[in-house]
């Protein structure tokens, strides 16, 4: 797993717990003292042990967790990211080029190692998106908690319609994009 996501888990543990909270998660994961920095690469079970962690100390489930922390990580993603993003995208285009655009062209071609999952996302009527998850992992949650983070980023609202399993890890996720705050906050973020 990217370091970028696991430095990200790390702020955003200590944004929400503070930063004793990170030492314990690391503890009890088996990880004490393990630094975890954008620019490299860390097996996905450190992210496993780290989540499972969260979930033990935090009383919280998994999905819940996943969803959570992948509505928070967009933005600093976004930031991160932005010369890749045109100006002029809304909520339903960066979900529908998120696969091609990002996840293929500035995370696959440019890190060998780097295994993210296939995100197929369609318009399948006015405002209603179908949002695919493929992956070896078992992430559909954090999937999902993106498209609320990019809905909320562009000032839209996701609402989830139905959910779908399977096979194996894949998830299907019917949301319908309205209105939201009408504050984007692509302008705070970049
Ligand atoms: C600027 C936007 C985004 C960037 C830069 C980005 C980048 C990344 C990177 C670097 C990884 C780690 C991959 C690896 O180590 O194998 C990742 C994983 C992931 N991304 Fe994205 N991503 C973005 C947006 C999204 C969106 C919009 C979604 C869902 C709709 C999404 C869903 C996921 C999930 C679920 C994972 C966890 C790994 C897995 O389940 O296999 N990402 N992303």
């Amino acid at each position: 797993m990217h370091g970028v996501i696991i430095s990200n888990l790390q702020k955003y543990v200590v944004e929400k717990l503070g930063e004793p909270a990170w030492d314990g998660l690391r503890e009890k994961a088996g990880l004490l003292g393990k630094a975890f920095i954008p620019i490299s690469m860390y097996p996905d079970s450190d992210l496993d042990a780290l989540i499972a962690a969260a979930v033990e100390t935090t009383g919280q489930d998994r999905e819940a967790i996943l969803q959570d922390f992948g509505a928070w990580v967009i933005p600093p993603l976004m930031k991160m990211y932005r010369s890749f993003i045109p100006e002029d995208w809304d909520a339903a285009t960066f979900l529908e080029n998120v696969e091609e655009r990002i996840h293929e062209r500035v995370v696959r071609m440019k890190d060998d190692a780097a295994r993210p999952p296939h995100i197929n996302v369609t318009q399948v009527s006015p405002g209603i998106l179908e949002v695919e998850y493929q992956s070896h992992r078992d992430m559909g949650a954090l999937a999902l908690g993106c498209v609320y983070g990019v809905a909320d980023f562009y000032g839209e609202k996701a609402t989830l319609i139905e959910q779908k399993k399977g096979p194996g890890t894949h998830r299907t996720y019917s949301v319908r994009l309205s209105a939201g705050t009408g504050i984007r906050r692509r302008q705070e973020a970049v």
